[in-house]
């Protein structure tokens, strides 16, 4: 196995071993989070779980994790999602997969969201591509408006379980805090990929052959 899919397994592993019998268990989308569901399943415990995408559902299921619908849900104890990447504050960006949404909703809803990347996903700064899901209905317009803040480019991609087109915006990221905010005020973006710190319980790195803890609760990275 490659050195980055060994650090995948690695942090999947240990975010695993965070989960207790009984809880309710956000299940994120991606290469990294396929490690992490037979983990999870491999540990026998009871556990609700609810995943973010179909493709994770299937996973899910076929490992043999019980699954509920998200629309009844009001409260996980923990959510675990991998990364596009992670800067040295504990921001992330995440929509690689086209997922986003969903993977924020869950999130949010979470006690604890647990991050789990390998080590290529650090960066000294966020970088474009950020993804952004939007509604099409009025797609046109959005996009005219969107380009006000800088390029966006629609992403080859089929529609999300929830209909939303899958696009990138290519701007500057210079203040992400202000990004973050003007993304979510144009009418017609459903949600953009950039995850604030504050969303953030603790990011999981796998470096070679163990799991770095890199923002344990009590404190920031
Ligand atoms: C899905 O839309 C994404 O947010 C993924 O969670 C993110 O891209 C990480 O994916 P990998 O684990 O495949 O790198």
């Amino acid at each position: 196995m490659q050195t980055t899919e060994h650090e995948k397994r690695v942090a999947a592993q240990a975010a695993a071993e965070l989960v207790e019998d009984g809880m309710s268990v956000g299940l994120g989308t991606g290469t990294t989070v396929a490690f992490l569901v037979p983990a999870l399943a491999a540990r026998g415990l009871d556990l609700r779980c609810v995943a973010t995408s179909p493709r994770t559902e299937s996973l899910a299921r076929e490992a043999g994790l019980r699954t509920e619908r998200f629309s009844s849900v009001e409260h996980l104890d923990i959510a675990i999602d991998g990364a596009d990447q992670v800067s040295p504050d504990g921001w992330l960006v995440k929509g690689g997969g086209g997922a986003h949404t969903r993977e924020k909703l869950v999130a949010a809803t979470a006690d604890r969201f647990v991050v789990i990347v390998d080590s290529t996903k650090l960066v000294p700064a966020l970088r474009p591509p950020v993804p952004l899901e939007l509604l099409s209905f009025g797609l046109a317009s959005t996009l005219l408006r969107l380009e006000v803040l800088g390029p966006v480019r629609r992403r080859d991609a089929p529609r999300t379980p929830d209909g939303g087109v899958i696009c990138d915006y290519l701007g500057p990221i210079t203040d992400l805090r202000l990004l973050a905010g003007r993304l979510s005020t144009v009418p017609g973006v459903v949600e953009h990929g950039l995850f604030p710190p504050e969303m953030v319980a603790e990011i999981l790195v796998g470096r070679g052959g163990r799991a770095e803890r890199l923002r344990p609760e009590a404190g920031g990275p």
